[in-house]
């Protein structure tokens, strides 16, 4: 026979499990977002060293760009589509102003990565993601437009989006500098 004490027992241990669950997401969602952040935000004695920086490419998705400073500089860390690299990778190299393979601006076997100073070889200004005629960047201050090499293809800017230093240590980890 069921007492008065098991009837109100037996809802509070439910409700303990479902906290208990609750607790263990929010963990689990806070150490996602961490790695992310913390790629995105080296501290400022890492920075005013110049010291290289590690970034775990795995919160970036398909088509997103991501910010990153290194040694005081802007850079862009996009992860591309297939259709942007391939759109990259089918250019005529003659009609580049500054011709460059997209093959010697990625590193081999991660093509869908493209890592560039973030800073248009023009004036400076930060170029703005995903616009222009060739979906790469354009640059608002005078209409210069790179595409999804960070080639220039279009407006005064001089020469291509220059690559930073940078290396693979993972599929999914790169250290810039
Ligand atoms: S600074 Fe970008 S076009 Fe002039």
């Amino acid at each position: 026979m069921m007492t008065v004490a098991q009837t109100v027992a037996e809802p509070t241990r439910r409700d303990f499990l479902f906290i208990a669950t609750g607790a263990v997401g929010a963990v689990g969602v806070a150490s996602a977002i961490w790695p992310f952040i913390s790629q995105m935000a080296p501290d400022a004695a890492t920075i005013a060293a110049g010291a290289p920086v590690e970034m775990d490419l795995g919160p970036i998705a398909e088509g997103q760009i991501v910010k990153i400073f290194w040694r005081g500089k802007l850079i862009f860390v996009r992860h591309r589509t297939k259709k942007e690299v391939e759109e990259a990778q089918n250019v005529v190299l003659a009609d580049l102003r500054d011709p460059q393979p997209d093959s010697a601006r990625v590193k081999e076997g991660h093509s869908q990565w493209l890592v560039v100073y973030g800073n248009c070889t023009h004036l400076g200004c930060v170029p703005l993601g995903n616009e222009g005629a060739f979906n790469g960047w354009f640059c608002p201050c005078h209409g210069s437009v790179f595409d999804t090499s960070g080639r220039i293809r279009q407006g005064p800017a001089p020469t291509n989006l220059p690559v930073p230093p940078y290396a693979f240590l993972s599929d999914s980890k790169i250290q810039i500098g």
